[in-house]
């Protein structure tokens, strides 16, 4: 795991901007102030009931009548986390044991012993189970890629290769898995199909450098023809950026003019604790107001909506931290955990005002001592989640149950 994990640093560093020295300053002067002020007065004791955690009501039997409520789950945080799971949850997604590189990590030889345990778990206790994801330019294997020689596979073994592995895996699944993210991450920020020329090298996508923009409609088609009963979904990230936004939509509506079996649009939804307020930046658009233009605009074509991997990082987008100004549990403030319930609770009044197009919300993760947001080699940890390290619930679970 260690190579994703570097790579996903390079690459939100590379997004950063100019002015993020201005807003590090910034943040850096608010943490050091916060985290004086924790320092000075007592901790204060926590405002969630004193009752043990299981006995909190039900965060999925809350939100029944609107939505199911996920989880991403891993092979250890499934059994870790099984308490909190199954209670306050009825639908999983597994984090990565669905990725091509852990159902075909070699051609043709399919490992699925990882992955079924995880569905016949979440099967036993009648939950939902998302798949994800089938095409993506992450977390897949070189050979794919390759021909014989080690030279650039030809577009004909490429799309046989996304044939074969979408119909085997899909088939594996069907009737288990409901929904598939069938393309993730096809479009960059600024509107742009993802190309295999793109700056940096952990950006490209090799998918569209041999078969164009060919590889999206053929792996929807691919995977409603092994399992016509499953919903499929493109899965996407980013898309409140109003460019992104659009060229997410005229793609879709083009899709769905070619009469290309696509049901519904992923938001992933990894959301930060307040915009940026850099206008140059991406996060500058991370608001409600944008978010639901992009929720209206692609129901507008008749298409589902879900929330696929929500989460909610305690850092502010743009903003580059030196190790002292981590957050760590203790810097944690409750004036912090209070605005990350804010922020959640604007969100998921969002979420419940269109629950009719809105048919799942996924959280990526369940406990603050189990996030891929803490996974940075900087040792950089984050506290995202609705439940803490202790997998108790935080301000921010009590303040998506206010409604
Ligand atoms: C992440 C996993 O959570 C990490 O464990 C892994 O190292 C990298 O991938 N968008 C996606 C997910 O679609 O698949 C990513 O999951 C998070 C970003």
């Amino acid at each position: 795991m260690e190579k994703p994990i570097v790579r996903f640093i390079d690459s939100s560093a590379g997004a950063r901007s100019g002015h993020a020295a201005r807003r590090a300053l910034v943040a850096a002067l608010w943490l050091t102030t916060s985290a004086l002020a924790c320092a000075a007065r007592p901790a204060e004791p926590a405002e969630s009931p004193s009752s043990a955690p299981i006995e909190v009501p039900s965060l999925s039997a809350k939100y029944a009548p609107l939505f199911p409520i996920g989880a991403a789950v891993d092979s250890g945080s499934i059994h870790t986390l099984e308490a909190l799971l199954v209670r306050h949850f009825n639908s999983i997604t597994t984090e990565n044991e669905m990725k091509f590189e852990s159902l075909e990590p070699t051609e043709g030889v399919f490992d699925y012993s990882t992955a079924d345990p995880m569905v016949a778990l979440a099967k036993s206790h009648a939950m939902k189970v998302r798949g994800h994801t089938l095409v993506w330019h992450r977390q897949t294997p070189a050979w794919v890629f390759q021909d014989a020689s080690g030279g650039k596979a030809p577009p004909e073994l490429l799309l046989s290769r996304l044939r074969s592995h979408i119909q085997n895996v899909v088939s594996h699944f069907k009737g288990q898995v409901y929904a598939w993210d069938v393309v993730n991450e096809a479009i960059l920020d600024d509107g742009r199909y993802r190309t295999a020329e793109e700056p940096e090298a952990d950006q490209r996508s090799p998918w569209h450098g041999i078969l164009g923009t060919s590889y999206i409609a053929e792996a929807f088609k691919a995977a409603h023809a092994a399992d016509p009963d499953a919903k499929l979904f493109y899965n996407e990230y980013r898309n409140y950026i109003p460019a992104k936004r659009q060229a997410v939509y005229e793609m879709l509506k083009q899709l769905l003019a070619d009469g290309v079996p696509v049901h519904g649009v992923g938001l992933q939804c990894h959301l930060n604790i307040e915009p940026s307020l850099d206008p140059n930046h991406h996060g500058f658009h991370q608001t409600v107001a944008e978010l639901e233009q992009s929720i209206q605009l692609y129901s507008s074509l008749g298409l589902e909506v879900q929330v696929t991997e929500l989460d909610l990082s305690v850092y502010s987008p743009g903003v580059k931290y030196t190790p002292e100004q981590f957050v760590t549990l203790e810097t944690f403030s409750d004036e912090m955990q209070a605005r990350q319930a804010a922020r959640y609770a604007e969100f998921f009044a969002l979420f419940r005002k269109h629950a009719k197009v809105i048919s799942g919300v996924t959280f990526w993760g369940i406990a603050d001592d189990n996030t891929w947001l803490s996974e940075f080699s900087s040792g950089r940890k984050d506290f995202p989640l609705l439940f803490d390290v202790k997998h108790e619930p935080k301000k921010a679970f009590y303040s998506v149950m206010d409604f």
